[in-house]
């Protein structure tokens, strides 16, 4: 069966150099995906027959960081020679001998073109039954791109890369999106004649349309009103820039759904987080990864939250978290750290300055003040004094700490793992709990307490402590 006749192109072999980073361009990340995984999902969304992409710097870190996510995407490597043109003639070497249809050919470092955006233009390819279409935009600073050289009937005579550009080309606005139609029967016929005659020495896909034009063939432009969806990143002030469109995009998606975000400036959402209805985000909130958070959670200010669950209603402010599940109306914050394996139950509490890990917290329990809870299994209805820890580690291996329902631990209780708590069971002020404790006992460590009457009076006279002392004394 052939889907649409389509095969898609990603081009993603180049160094990135602009970029001056050890990873490679396309996969320095915006929206919690790499560049060009943004473009494979993309791609993946248009039902092509074929999704390849091209691959040579750093193939193996690009290959690997995309396989398990894109499993359609072919990769193909590009050898020794450069250049984009090369890029596209490797790609459709691999494809099927007996592929005819179109080729639509990305760029890993352009990763705003929607699937929308690309379905018309696909469209408008097929409709004009060019050889090719150009995508193209009007832009004011067309600095970086090739230029769109236009003859005198205004249609497309050829394309013309900056660096080969004179300087009046160069002040054409028009500039070629990287992002193009072709039918496959041109390519075969036209990359294998591409040369590598200009300033980067490279064979340019770019030079493709002029040699349509000179041999009398159609080649179709098709000029964008959103100049954004052509962004590409060379660098690390385009990659905030267009992570920042991107992120605009995500938050107004959401705010049409149900979500009200009062501060779209310092709100982050990354491209697989979910929000419902009525959930409300606080500014300077960052919800990255998978996050799924439910109906009617207000969530910030200042909170981060990665690959975390949220249940309805609850309440989560200044707070970091790391696949954590927080329960339907639970609390959290302000000042807590979740980190993964956290679990907390509905209507449950962590509150200021708590640190939690591999912890599981019943429903309705709390945990209110400057604790540690780690490898922990608590029950229901339980409340932490403040500064209960558990102490899980013993310098070699880690160790579980089990809480029965409506359990109650005095503050500064140290829970020394493996340690078990019964349902009920109470532990006093300051007690290090070393051993189990039944069910409904009071567990008490501390040596009971004794007062040495007078001493500071005599072992530190002339001190401000003993002054106020003889002044008490003598007031009695
Ligand atoms: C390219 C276009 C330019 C266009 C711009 C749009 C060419 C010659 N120029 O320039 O007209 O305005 O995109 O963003 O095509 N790549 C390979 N193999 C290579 C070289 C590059 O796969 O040998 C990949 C890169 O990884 C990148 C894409 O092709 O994803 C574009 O390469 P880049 O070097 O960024 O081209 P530009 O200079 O931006
Ligand atoms: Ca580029």
């Amino acid at each position: 069966m052939t889907g649409n006749n389509l095969a898609i192109v990603v081009l993603a072999a180049g160094q990135g150099t602009r970029m001056r980073s050890r990873l490679p361009k396309v996969l320095h990340p915006i929206g919690g995906r790499p560049l060009v995984g943004h473009v494979l999902t993309t791609a993946a969304r248009l039902g092509a027959d074929h999704i390849e992409v091209v691959v040579r710097h750093e193939r193996d870190q690009v290959v690997a960081a995309l396989r398990e996510d894109y499993p359609q995407a072919v990769f193909v490597d590009q050898d020794e020679v450069p250049g984009t043109g090369r890029a596209v003639q490797v790609a459709i070497d691999a494809l099927p001998d007996d592929f005819e249809g179109d080729v639509l050919v990305l760029s890993g470092d352009c990763p705003l073109a929607d699937a929308d955006t690309l379905r018309s233009f696909l469209d408008a390819h097929r409709a004009a039954e060019a050889a090719a279409t150009l995508m193209t935009a009007v832009v004011d600073d067309p600095n970086g791109y090739g230029r769109v050289i236009r003859d005198a009937e205004g249609n497309v005579d050829r394309i013309v890369e900056q660096k080969d550009a004179t300087d009046d080309e160069a002040a054409v606005r028009e500039i070629n999106a990287g992002m193009y139609a072709f039918r496959i029967g041109v390519l075969r016929e036209y990359l294998p004649t591409v040369g590598v005659d200009n300033a980067q020495g490279e064979m340019y896909l770019t030079d493709v349309p002029g040699m349509l034009r000179r041999d009398g063939s159609r080649v179709a432009a098709s000029v964008v009103s959103d100049v954004t969806v052509t962004y590409g990143v060379n660098d690390r002030a385009q990659l905030a820039e267009v992570g920042r469109l991107l992120n605009a995009r995500i938050v107004r998606r959401w705010q049409l759904e149900g979500v009200t975000i009062i501060d779209p400036a310092t709100t982050w959402i990354d491209d697989d987080a979910t929000l419902a209805p009525d959930v409300t985000i606080l500014p300077n909130t960052h919800i990255l990864r998978a996050t799924v958070i439910a109906e009617g959670a207000i969530i910030g200010p200042d909170t981060t939250l990665v690959d975390c669950e949220v249940g309805e209603d609850a309440i989560v402010r200044r707070t970091d978290a790391t696949l954590a599940v927080i329960g339907a109306e639970a609390t959290v914050g302000p000042f807590s750290f979740l980190r993964p394996g956290t679990v907390l139950g509905a209507k449950g509490k962590i509150g200021a300055y708590v640190e939690t890990k591999n912890a599981e917290i019943g429903e309705g329990s709390k945990v209110p003040h400057l604790s540690y809870v780690g490898d922990a299994t608590i029950g229901r209805g339980v409340n932490l004094g403040a500064s209960t820890i558990t102490a899980n580690y013993d310098d070699v291996n880690k160790h579980r700490t089990e809480i029965g329902d409506e359990v109650h631990t005095g503050s500064h209780t140290v829970l020394v793992a493996p340690v078990k708590l019964g349902a009920g069971a109470k532990t006093a002020a300051g007690a290090v709990v070393r051993k189990d404790v039944p069910a409904g006992a009071l567990a008490m460590s501390v040596a009971p307490q004794r007062n040495i009457e007078g001493w500071v009076e005599k072992n530190r006279a002339g001190t401000g402590a003993a002054d106020a002392a003889a002044r008490e004394h003598s007031a009695e």
